[in-house]
C-alpha cells in the first residue's frame, strides 16, 4: 500500500504511497482519454469500460515484486541517501522480469483472469519507450495491428499522469532553484555595493586627510 511508484526521485513518485497514487491517476486520465477517444470517433465497441478500468489498475502492478520480495526496499547507503536523496533502492534479490511480465504473472499465480484486450494493454502500457512493443505497435500489416483502441488509450493516460506528477514535484523546484541561482532584478541584490571611493578610502587612518582626499 505504502509502496513508490519508483525507486529513484528522478522517475515519477518515489514517495511513499506513490504507486497506489498513480495508478489512480491513471485510471482517472484513462477514463477522460477514453471519452475523448470515442468523441473523435473511435469504435468503443472493441473494448469495455471494465477492460480499460483492470488495465489501467494493474499496469504496473509488476513493480510490486513477487511473493517473497519487495521491489523497492529502504535505501541503506547513506552517501547516496544523502547526495543523490535516494530513498529506496531496488531489491536484487528479485529474478529480473520486466513489469508487465511480472504483472501478468501475479495476476495469474493468483488465480486473476483476464482478457485478451487487458493482456495487450498491460504488456504494451510503456508504448515504444519498450522495444518490445514494436512487434504490436510498429507493425505495417494491418493485420498484426490492435484490434482495439485500449493500448493506445492506456499508454496515453500513464504519459499524462506521470507528466502531471513530474510537474507537480519539480517545477516547484525549479522556480525556487531559479529565484536563488539567478539574480534577475540587480537592484534586489541583499548585498549593498560598496563604492570603490568609500572601499578605499577606509584605508587610510588620517581622518584629516580621509576628509580632504573625501571632498576630491
Ligand atoms: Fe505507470
Amino acid at each position: 500500500m505504502m509502496m513508490p511508484a519508483s525507486h529513484k526521485k528522478e522517475y515519477h513518485n518515489a514517495f511513499p504511497g506513490g504507486y497506489v497514487d498513480h495508478v489512480l491517476r491513471v485510471i482517472d486520465c484513462a477514463l477522460k482519454l477514453n471519452d475523448v477517444w470515442t468523441e473523435m470517433g473511435v469504435d468503443d465497441s472493441t473494448y469495455t469500460k471494465e477492460e480499460l478500468v483492470f488495465a489501467a489498475l494493474n499496469h504496473d502492478l509488476g513493480k510490486l515484486g513477487d511473493n517473497e520480495y519487495e521491489s523497492y526496499i529502504p535505501q541503506t547507503d547513506q552517501w547516496r541517501k544523502d547526495k543523490l536523496g535516494e530513498d529506496y533502492t531496488f531489491n536484487n534479490k528479485l529474478a529480473f522480469a520486466s513489469v508487465p511480465d511480472r504483472g501478468l504473472f501475479l495476476l495469474q499465480q493468483h488465480g486473476i483472469k483476464y482478457t485478451f484486450n487487458e493482456m495487450i494493454t498491460i504488456q504494451t502500457h510503456d508504448g515504444l519507450y519498450d522495444e518490445g512493443n514494436k512487434k504490436y505497435l510498429m507493425s505495417w500489416s494491418p493485420e498484426q495491428k490492435p484490434r482495439t483502441a485500449l493500448p493506445f488509450i492506456v499508454h496515453q493516460a500513464d504519459l499524462m499522469a506521470a507528466r502531471i506528477e513530474f510537474e507537480k514535484e519539480w517545477l516547484p523546484k525549479f522556480k525556487e532553484n531559479t529565484s536563488k541561482n539567478f539574480k534577475l532584478d540587480a537592484n534586489s541584490s541583499s548585498e549593498k555595493k560598496v563604492p570603490i571611493k568609500t572601499k578605499a578610502l577606509s584605508s587610510v587612518k588620517s581622518e584629516s586627510l580621509k576628509n580632504m582626499l573625501n571632498s576630491l
